[in-house]
């Protein structure tokens, strides 16, 4: 299989890789790109994608197996090609032109005994409905008999240090026994374990449901981080604590909303399909977009609450937000709560600035102006507000320099919704904002990828931090962690709290 040639259609987020893959794999590859700037930095080996390097791109194009190039003619006898074009929402609609264009391209290039897969995500029935007539008017050949046609979602999750697209299980599908076989057999070249399934509708159908998981479970915690906030209750703390459970709970963690390819869109191709085949609305889903896509707009009801606590109006506040991303330590705002919450800000004449190291500032939103999280900006800020929480941002320095902060992540340690009344308060040693090393347990917060993103990674049982500031583990569940600007150690919400004080003031959403 090793001088096979493989067309991937489109070189974005999940086309690349598995292109780059292909090519250690020994494949001859063709990434199909039509946006011309696309192709000039792949040709030039810039790479756009956070989980390819430059390094990776040159050596493929070193090698002469890899040509990115907007041309279709150069797909052409192809073995086995792989659509990986974007299915976007159009109106709460899918958006499968992307599908229709690429496959009309392919179509004229199909022989008998190639192999087509889509990756692209949809709604269950797109590849046989869909793709199949399209390619099948084409080329002139059968699908399922005299070409082999299949679907196998794609599950990259963009900068995950742990799960990539070789490690990954990838579930494969075909139109016939054959097709599978085929579909199967090219991913065994590439990854380390497939998964079969009887049908195209029911690898299409997985992938709806993973993400649909996802989405309703972060709603459940989103709502529930709000509910929790007006009753007075950390709802990290009790997610903490039930996170010790070993078994029955999977751990997800509130957010300032949804964002990327994924969350925001995959779910409405299945509650579409459901409606339009079915007449019935998929009621989980129609409630996970009413709560997640709220959540920018809860995050900006606490941005006012806050400073209005201290007499000061939006309007001509100093608001500087770190983290532009959909996605920790990504540079893709697609979708991002993030860019909302900049737009509602700047609509209300805060005095905006944002900070991200990894997103391009085109980006921004009119009246956003990027700068660093540097001293200087973290301490003239009015208020801090957490978004993402990338690894390149400085825990210490903004504990050390803000004055008040809004944590949609929980990612500065201890619990939140307390003040901190200066250098004598606390048991982060006392110290929070006075000395210059705070006990801050990486360990605990960095390492536990699921603490840290709307997203979250998921794992059941106990935390693997163990217990850190404002985490729990093994024999440290409850509260009263001592670590409470409170002598007795027992927790008080802040709206129970005076609101008079110097230092550092970290709210949660
Ligand atoms: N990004 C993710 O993390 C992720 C994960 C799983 C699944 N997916 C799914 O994979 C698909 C692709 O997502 P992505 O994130 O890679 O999108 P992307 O926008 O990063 O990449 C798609 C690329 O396809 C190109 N393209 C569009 N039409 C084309 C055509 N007719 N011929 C050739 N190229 C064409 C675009 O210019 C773009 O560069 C989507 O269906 C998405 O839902 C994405």
């Amino acid at each position: 299989m090793s001088s096979n040639k493989l067309v991937v259609i489109g070189q974005g987020y999940v086309g690349l890789p598995v292109a780059m893959r292909a090519v250690a794999a020994g494949w001859r590859v063709v990434g199909v790109e039509i946006d011309g700037g696309r192709t000039a930095r792949l040709a030039a080996g810039r790479s756009y994608v956070e989980d390819i390097s430059d390094g990776e791109l040159e050596a493929a194009l070193a090698s002469g197996n890899y040509l990115p190039t907007a041309d279709y003619g150069q797909a052409d006898g192809f073995d086995v090609a792989v659509i990986t074009v974007p299915t976007p929402l159009r109106e709460g609609a899918p958006d499968l032109s992307y599908i229709v264009d690429a496959a009309q391209e392919l179509a004229p290039l199909v022989r008998r005994g190639v192999t087509v897969i889509l990756e692209s995500t949809t709604y269950p029935g797109t590849t046989e409905e869909l793709l199949a007539p399209l390619l099948a008017e084409g080329s002139g050949l059968k699908p399922g008999t005299e070409f082999h046609l299949g679907y196998s979602p794609e599950r990259i999750d963009p900068g995950n240090p742990t799960w990539n697209l070789v490690n990954t299980p990838k579930v494969v599908s075909g139109m016939s026994s054959a097709c599978r076989s085929a579909v199967t057999a090219f991913y065994d070249s590439l990854v380390e374990r497939t998964v079969p399934v009887a049908s195209t509708r029911t690898a299409e159908l997985t992938k709806l449901l993973e993400n649909t998981f996802r989405h309703v479970n972060i709603a459940l915690v989103n709502e529930l981080a709000m509910f929790a906030h007006e009753l007075g209750v950390d709802v990290w703390e009790a997610i903490d604590a039930a996170s010790t459970k070993p078994f029955g709970y999977l751990r997800f963690t509130p957010g300032p909303g949804v964002g990327g390819h994924c969350l925001p869109i995959d779910p409405s191709y299945l509650s579409w399909r459901v409606r339009r085949s079915l007449g019935r609305s998929f009621r989980f889903v129609e409630l996970a977009n009413d709560v997640n896509d709220h959540m920018p707009d809860h995050v900006v009801r606490r941005v006012a609450e806050m400073l209005n606590a201290r007499h000061q109006p939006v309007a001509g506040s100093r608001v500087l937000l770190l983290g532009l991303a959909y996605k920790k330590n990504t540079g893709d705002a697609r979708e991002s709560p993030s860019i909302r919450i900049a737009g509602l800000l700047a609509e209300l004449g805060a005095d905006l600035r944002a900070a991200d190291p990894h997103v391009d500032p085109a980006r921004l939103p009119a009246g956003v102006r990027l700068v660093e999280a540097n001293a200087t900006e973290l301490a003239v800020a009015d208020l801090v507000v957490v978004l993402v929480d990338h690894d390149a941002f400085d825990r210490e320095l903004v504990a050390r320099h803000a004055r008040l902060v809004l944590d949609t992540r929980r990612w500065l340690p201890g619990p939140h919704d307390i003040r901190r009344r200066g250098p004598a308060a606390g048991a982060f040693g006392g110290t929070f904002g006075a000395t210059p090393s705070l006990p801050f347990d990486d360990a605990a917060t960095a390492d536990a990828p699921d603490v840290a993103a709307p997203d979250a990674a998921i794992h059941g049982g106990v935390d693997p931090a163990g217990a850190g500031p404002g985490m729990v583990g093994p024999g440290a569940v409850g509260s009263g962690m001592g670590d409470d600007s409170g002598a007795d150690g027992v927790w008080v919400p802040a709206q129970a709290r005076p609101r008079e004080g110097a230092g550092l003031t970290v709210e949660s959403l």
